[in-house]
């Protein structure tokens, strides 16, 4: 038996230019899906997988995050004295046998740079990496994209395993692309992995997605990661050393998954987001149904 992913890292450090100017003074991780920040839905996610212990790299301008998760003491008797029982479960995120770390990353170079910033709290276990950026819908069944992955890690008795997804010959210049050997279907054994890529410096399309189980094995190597495409200091790289000492599996996940990093990605789930919700979806639709003439 196994042990459990006990630990989940999310690194929010990052300045999210992309999303100027609702990113000066506001985290990216903080934008919401309706009305749940991007953030929020990656910790959920981690807590229906097992993991009890959220570690945030977080940096200067972030503490929205930091109180988000914190109890909301005087907005809970307020809504308990307006009677507005029903939304005071919406502040309970955190269950009581979990907690929240957060680790101030100084410069950012990097997601690499990022996660080497967890070491201190991650210690010797294995751990979950979750980029907040990629919302992942979970499976029809329920199951998320992290819980999948620790399946695998269970099952497989692997060391860590991958998300990844297909992609097109443009866009492997945006991702961690890995190589490798099908082990069953959607399992591929890991025999490189290059970040951002021209397209023919790869023959494979898949493209790592922002869900990671992680040998801790991974800091030795990311100590000795100098920085590489964008003068940052690259998880690939050092996930590229970690192969030749322990297997990595990769697994095309299932489910639907939007690039919150990218404007329409953002748009998009949130347009899916809400088309999923009964509260919103018939009008939405009347919505969209009102406008389809102006797209002629
Ligand atoms: C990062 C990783 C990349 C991965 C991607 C997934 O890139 O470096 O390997 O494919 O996340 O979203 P970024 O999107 O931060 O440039």
């Amino acid at each position: 038996m196994r042990e459990k992913i006990e630990t989940a890292v999310f690194p929010v450090a990052g300045f999210g230019t992309r999303f100027l100017p609702a990113t000066k003074t506001n985290p990216k991780e903080m934008l919401p899906i309706v009305d749940k920040p991007l953030i929020q839905f990656a910790v959920e996610e981690a807590l229906a997988a097992g993991v009890k212990k959220l570690v945030f790299i977080n940096s200067k301008g972030k503490r929205n995050i930091e109180d988000h998760f914190d109890t909301a003491y005087k907005l809970r008797e307020l809504l308990k004295k307006s009677g507005k029982n029903d939304l005071l479960e919406q502040l309970d995120i955190i269950p009581d046998d979990a907690v929240c770390i957060y680790v101030r990353q100084g410069d950012q170079m990097g997601l690499g740079a990022a996660v080497l910033c967890a070491e201190p709290v991650v210690g010797d276990q294995p751990f979950a990496l979750l980029l907040p950026d990629d919302f992942i819908v979970s499976r029809p069944d329920g199951v998320n994209c992290t819980q999948s992955l620790v399946d695998i890690w269970k099952r497989h008795h692997s060391a860590s395993v991958l998300a990844v997804t297909s992609v097109s010959d443009e866009e492997v210049r945006s991702y961690g692309v890995i190589g490798g050997d099908r082990v069953e279907d959607r399992l591929t054994d890991v025999k490189h992995i290059i970040e951002k890529p021209e397209p023919d410096q790869v023959s494979n399309r898949l493209g790592i997605v922002g869900r990671y189980i992680l040998d801790p094995r991974v800091f030795h190597h990311l100590k000795n990661t100098k920085p590489g495409v964008g003068d940052e200091v690259q998880l690939t790289d050092a996930l590229e050393k970690l192969r030749e000492e322990s297997q990595i599996l990769a697994y095309e996940y299932e489910g639907v998954r939007y690039d919150c990093g990218s404007k329409i990605g953002y748009v998009c789930a949130t347009c899916d987001y809400a088309l999923n919700r009964p509260d919103m979806r018939d009008e939405l639709i009347r919505h969209i149904k009102s406008r389809i003439g102006d797209f002629d």
